[in-house]
């Protein structure tokens, strides 16, 4: 039998991005079009379910199909939508086009986000369900999602067999976005305070934690962060729920794919390198250094850092340590978006040393590109980090990755000093600026040694991280076993 599964998710590479989630939406998707047939057990395209935000495009050739009537969740009258269909590399993209929702600047925190997102996933069941073919499961992603776990267990769809023989695999790609509705607002999510489904918190409701309680499988993108969540440190209050789930709970680490990160192939590279020729990279170095205005000739340690300028990552760590880092020689280029105030010590480090230290504050997929690829060494100092994705492109850029010893990234990166002759980085534990320091300093140290240097950079850029590999067979693994749960024939 093959299975049919759709994917709910609030991002969606390249069509909507603000991290991770969006990139692994897409690629867990195309890796799952392209499993072999023989051992696929998929009913192929997968269909990915997406908001219609007003920054999304609709490509030509999108065939949308007849409107939608959904009742409003808060009860007045019906909500009208449309689902256009893209036909996606490898997958089939829907976008969920309902202007009242989602044509407005910004994904998220709007006041009303609890009615945005219920109505989201009432309109993709709909149209899931208007279909006509059974769908064995509903692999849903992160709280924007978990109102269908409510729709799915209420009224009429309680009683459909359509609903009845769909289950849920929730991924949890962070744990520290709940979906927090109180009550003056659970009506937009269709509830009282009174219904059973609104839960036992008695001041409000947690869609995280619902979907977590209400999906027969949930998973967090790797091993190493599935094993903290469980824990108070970690688990974001949410850990007693998790525990709960037992071994319903687990981690599968993601991957990246080497296809759309390649150093081979990269047109905005100011040269191509890799595994075999690696001498371009110094080339992308001087680039980088030039386009940032450094000196290209500058010898010392240059580390970059990318990602959303988000407290769970760490660039105040950073910020703090970089005095001690420009002493030492180091050279720093940070590009993030989001919270602006985090990237104040930038500004300020940058204005006070232009030749040593860059920011770049704005979301900019060809300048990550080249940080990327001529940095010297990529650093990810998160105080918690459920997968983490830069550590795997630097390592597939032969960028070695210095980071914090938690949850993916210490899944993900090898300490050189650790496994001699097998490393692929730099791992510290304390989420201090003095460790972080340490850290950069033992690199710019191994980087004194031309041939050792090189020998890691090898390593790091063998590193197989692919998607077909590991991660997408486990998927599907996991969608079996949540389908075999839902209907009573697995544990
Ligand atoms: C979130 C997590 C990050 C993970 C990504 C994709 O952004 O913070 O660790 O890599 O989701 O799963």
């Amino acid at each position: 039998m093959s299975l049919r599964v759709a994917l709910l998710a609030a991002e969606c590479e390249p069509w909507a991005k603000t991290g991770g989630l969006a990139d692994v939406v897409d690629a867990l998707a195309r890796a799952l079009g392209r499993l072999p047939e023989a051992g696929r057990g998929l009913a192929a395209p997968v269909d990915v379910l997406l908001p219609r935000y007003r920054s999304v495009a609709v490509p030509g050739g999108a065939v949308a199909e007849p409107p939608l009537l959904v009742p409003d969740p808060v009860g007045r009258g019906s909500v009208s939508a449309r689902i256009v269909n893209v036909a996606a590399e490898g997958y089939r993209l829907r976008l969920v086009d309902v202007p009242e929702a989602f044509d407005r600047d910004g994904f998220y925190d709007h006041p009303d986000d609890a009615w945005r997102f219920a109505v989201f996933c009432r309109v993709a069941l709909a149209a899931l369900k208007r279909d006509g073919t059974p769908l064995d499961v509903l692999h849903v992603h992160d709280w924007h999602t978990g109102p269908a776990l409510l729709d799915r267990a209420r009224g009429e769809a309680a009683r459909d067999p359509f609903f009845a023989d769909m289950a849920v695999l929730l991924t949890i790609h962070n744990l520290a976005y709940h979906g927090w509705v109180p009550n003056d607002a659970i009506g937009e999510l269709g509830l009282r305070r009174d219904d059973p489904l609104a839960g036992a918190n008695p001041a409000g409701i947690d869609l995280l934690l619902t979907a977590i309680e209400r999906s027969e499988l949930a998973n967090t993108v790797s091993p190493g962060f599935a094993a903290e969540a469980i824990t108070p440190a970690f688990g974001m209050g949410l850990d007693p729920a998790l525990r709960a789930k037992g071994d319903r709970f687990f981690g599968i680490l993601n991957g990246i794919d080497p296809d759309l990160w390649d150093p081979a192939t990269d047109p905005v590279l100011a040269a191509r390198y890799s595994r075999t020729a690696p001498s371009g990279k110094a080339d992308c170095r001087a680039d980088l250094l030039t386009r940032v205005g450094f000196d290209p000739a500058d010898h010392g340690i240059v580390v970059g850092m990318i990602g959303r300028m988000d407290p769970q990552k760490g660039f105040d760590l950073l910020a703090d340590g970089a005095p001690e880092l420009l002493a030492s020689g180091a050279r720093i280029v940070v590009q993030g978006s989001g919270h602006a105030s985090l990237a104040d010590p930038f500004r300020a480090l940058a204005a006070a040393n232009p030749a040593r230290v860059a920011l770049i504050e704005r979301f900019d997929r060809a300048m990550a590109r080249r940080v990327y690829a001529g940095a010297d060494a990529f650093l990810m100092p998160s105080r918690f980090e459920p997968c983490g994705q830069g550590q795997m492109i630097a390592l597939r850029f032969g960028t070695p990755p210095i980071v914090r010893r938690t949850g993916g990234l210490a899944d993900s990166v090898l300490d050189v000093a650790e496994h001699p002759g097998e490393g692929t980085g730099f791992v510290f534990n304390e989420a201090t600026p003095a460790a972080l320091v340490a850290a950069v300093r033992r690199a710019a140290r191994l980087r004194a040694d031309a041939a050792e240097w090189s020998a890691l950079r090898d390593r790091a850029m063998a590193v197989d991280f692919r998607w077909d590999a590991g991660p997408a067979p486990r998927y599907l693994e996991a969608y079996r076993r949540a389908a075999g749960i839902r209907l009573g024939t697995t544990r």
